[in-house]
């Protein structure tokens, strides 16, 4: 039966370029409806910006610009990423609209309607020189526990421990620097400890969907149950309202006959979902209120992180429910992605640029196969090695999928015209694709694509293990003096190749779909867009092979990984004085040639009082004299005998006092005018001369 479905991912933060873990639930969300789409469900798929909240505004603010001008910049630059990485959304749209404001009020009014709002004064730590009330990661002060300097308002980075900002010592304004002051403010909240919220969420959260799968996958309900109480631990739910308010300024929908109050960013987040549907609909003249009626048949389904699940699970559901409109259907829910088993921060674009990755000339799909065969349909993180990525994509994806169909399609081309034939037997052919396909599929729907991936590797690998038994190339040797019996067993070995390469193109598709449409295309001349059903078919020709796809030069993961000038932190204050200099690559880095030296031997120089003359032996056949201007810091006899570090390549520099061939290395205030003293660098126990440092 036709389904119909509603699928979104997390709306991103308007302040910030795209980074890869947004593209890798991009990915897995786009595989999931490609694959829907392709058993014949309508699928809407929807995405837009997160414009609203105190970062969006300050960041604004710190440019000289208005937010609206900040979520439009980098609005602008989502379709280059989206289109890049195939990631066909319907319709992307953004929060800060007049369908999301409309929708938001509306949300809220029957909320309101149905008691579940509420008002009480809360004291807040208030920033007077900002004028404006802190939210927790802007109030720094000591650590009551360690006291550690400059933590954040909610726990200490040094020792773990968890307190309210109002606990710090000598708190002070991360903004202004000023010292907050205390001062109290009607707040509206969202009464989730009602009853009624709890019973619904205990039974939403447990429940199964009208597919008669569980909405929630295992590891996300055995957290929603902590909050909840219930379910083997048993327990009391734990749930606090939800301050849904925030006070000007503050870049968001203002709530209602509350002047000068604000939906909390996360309130109209997830609202617009339906905002970009309703944008959608609008656009394709669909009824989006019959699309999303409480009692229809459309499924819901949001594609986020593990970091937003209470938001999804908890305030995202009761709203719905209480507001009188259709809940979700599921939440499919990933784990993170590491690079090379480092974790990357969502404020800080570490480790790969997307956009980097498309301007090398890497293709998309290359990234896509990857995710898929990482991705499982568990809250898992997933590790971008450079090494494994070389090793799919070249050995499976290229080496055992795309060469099936270099290999068989030549004899094809050169010796039968380009007409596939089969000997009897066909029957067990098509068992085996139906019988792989279906469950590729099955594993795609349940978004197990690794799964997906290893069960089509390996029909990949027993389609080539027959073609490399039958020996097509000897068959082909003397063909125009070959029998008939042996003309036929190459073609049908071929055939047999080509069919099987057709049937992983068309389970691959969702994976794939720009090589699958090539290959339908240009390969076997079909039109329209694989659905599953066709790849119960057997090919009958086929036009000559052109080649499908490169396989990835490792160098290419080099020059991904050379951070983004663009991406690089934004210099700060250091307690040198200056801020850090504009970011090198690692090949700029390698340029320098440093290696330890030995100081044989150290002396004043005639008529300078900055300098001192330095023997060093850098494990050369020769000695190197360095002029280095420590003499207000050292006394030769400070030095000799010490191993230090040298810069070795440095050109060769003519002064007054002789040649310098070499610089060695020291600390000094980065302010040349202040004098902190000076601190030449010595390496650790164990190091010899001559050893590079890298
Ligand atoms: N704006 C909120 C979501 C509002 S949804 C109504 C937000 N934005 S975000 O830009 O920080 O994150 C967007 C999505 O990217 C989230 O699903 C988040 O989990 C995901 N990811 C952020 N960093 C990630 C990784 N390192 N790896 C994988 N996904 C990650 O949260
Ligand atoms: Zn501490």
């Amino acid at each position: 039966m036709s389904r119909t479905i509603f699928v979104t991912t997390a709306l991103p933060y308007a302040n910030g370029s795209f980074h890869i873990g947004h593209i890798m639930e991009y990915i897995q969300a786009d595989i999931w409806v490609r694959c829907m789409r392709m058993a014949g469900h309508t699928v809407h798929f929807v995405g837009a910006d997160d414009a609203h909240g105190a970062p969006i505004m300050l960041k604004a603010e710190s440019e000289g610009i208005t937010p609206r001008a900040l979520v439009a910049r980098y609005a602008s630059e989502r379709p280059r990423y989206l289109d890049g990485f195939h990631i066909q959304f319907d319709h992307w749209h953004s929060t800060d609209t007049p369908e999301n404001t409309q929708l938001s009020h509306d949300i809220y009014k029957n909320l309101k309607a149905a008691g579940l709002i509420s008002t009480r004064s809360i004291e807040q730590f208030y920033d007077p020189v900002k004028g404006m009330f802190l939210a927790d990661r802007y109030i720094k002060g000591e650590c009551p526990n360690c006291h550690a300097k400059d933590q954040y308002g909610d726990a200490c980075e040094v020792c773990g421990s968890v307190y309210a900002p109002t606990d710090l010592i000598n708190p002070y304004s991360a903004l202004t620097k000023a010292t907050p002051v205390l001062k109290s403010s009607e707040h509206f909240f969202f009464n989730l400890s009602d009853p009624r919220c709890v019973e619904f969420l205990q039974a939403w959260t447990t429940g199964n969907n009208r597919q008669g799968h569980k909405r929630l996958q295992s590891e996300v309900l055995a957290k929603t149950r902590e909050w909840l109480g219930g379910g083997a631990n048993g327990g009391e739910a734990n749930l606090a309202d939800w301050d849904i308010s925030r006070d000007a300024p503050y870049f968001g929908i203002e709530i209602p006959d509350a002047p000068g109050k604000y939906f909390y960013v996360w309130l109209d987040a997830p609202v617009g979902y339906l905002a970009s549907l309703k944008a959608y609909c609008a656009i394709k003249g669909l009824d989006f209120d019959q699309l999303l009626d409480p009692d229809g048949q459309t499924e819901q389904f949001h594609f986020i992180g593990k970091d937003i699940v209470y938001f999804h699970a908890l305030f995202w559901p009761a709203m719905l429910k209480f507001s009188g409109r259709k809940t979700p259907d599921g939440l499919h829910v990933h784990g993170f992605i590491t690079v090379s088993g480092e974790k990357m921060s969502k404020s800080r674009g570490t480790g790969i640029s997307p956009l980097r990755y498309l301007e090398l000339g890497m293709d998309p799909e290359w990234l896509r196969y990857y995710m898929a065969a990482k991705l499982n349909a568990h809250v898992e993180d997933v590790d971008f090695n450079p090494d494994d990525f070389i090793a799919r994509v070249n050995s499976d994806l290229v080496g055992k999928y795309i060469n099936i169909a270099s290999r068989a399609a030549n004899f094809i081309s050169k010796h039968f015209d380009g007409q596939l034939g089969y000997q009897e037997n066909t029957q067990v052919l098509l068992g085996e694709i139906e019988r792989v396909a279906s469950s590729v599929r099955a594993d795609l729907e349940a978004r197990e694509y690794g799964r997906a991936i290893r069960q089509a590797m390996a029909f990949a690998d027993s389609i080539n293990q027959a073609f490399d038994a039958a020996q097509p190339w000897v068959l082909a040797k003397g063909l125009a003096q070959a029998s008939a019996a042996q003309k036929d067993q190459l073609q049908d070995v071929c055939s047999r190749a080509l069919a099987g390469f057709r049937a992983l193109t068309v389970m691959l598709s969702p994976v794939l779909p720009t090589l699958a449409a090539n290959v339908a295309q240009n390969l076997f001349g079909e039109t329209a867009a694989y659905q599953w059903a066709d790849a119960h078919k057997l090919p009958t020709s086929i036009s000559p092979f052109k080649h499908l796809m490169q396989r990835v030069e490792p160098r290419m993961l080099d020059d991904l990984f050379e951070a983004p000038a663009e991406a690089a932190p934004a210099p700060t204050a250091v307690p040198g004085g200056q801020p850090i200099a504009p970011t090198i690559d690692f090949k700029d880095f390698a340029k320098i040639d440093l290696r330890i030296a030995r100081i044989v031997q150290c002396e004043t120089v005639d008529g300078s009082d900055k300098l001192l003359r330095l023997t060093l032996d850098v494990g050369e056949d020769r000695n190197r004299q360095v002029l280095s201007g420590i003499k207000a810091a050292y006394s030769p006899a400070d030095l000799i005998g010490k191993l230090t570090v040298v810069v070795a390549n440095l050109a060769p520099r003519k002064m007054r006092f002789g040649v310098s061939e070499g610089m060695i290395l020291a600390a000094s205030h980065s302010d040349a005018s202040v004098d902190a003293g000076i601190y030449i660098l010595e390496p650790w126990e164990g190091a010899q001369p001559g050893m590079r440092i890298s």
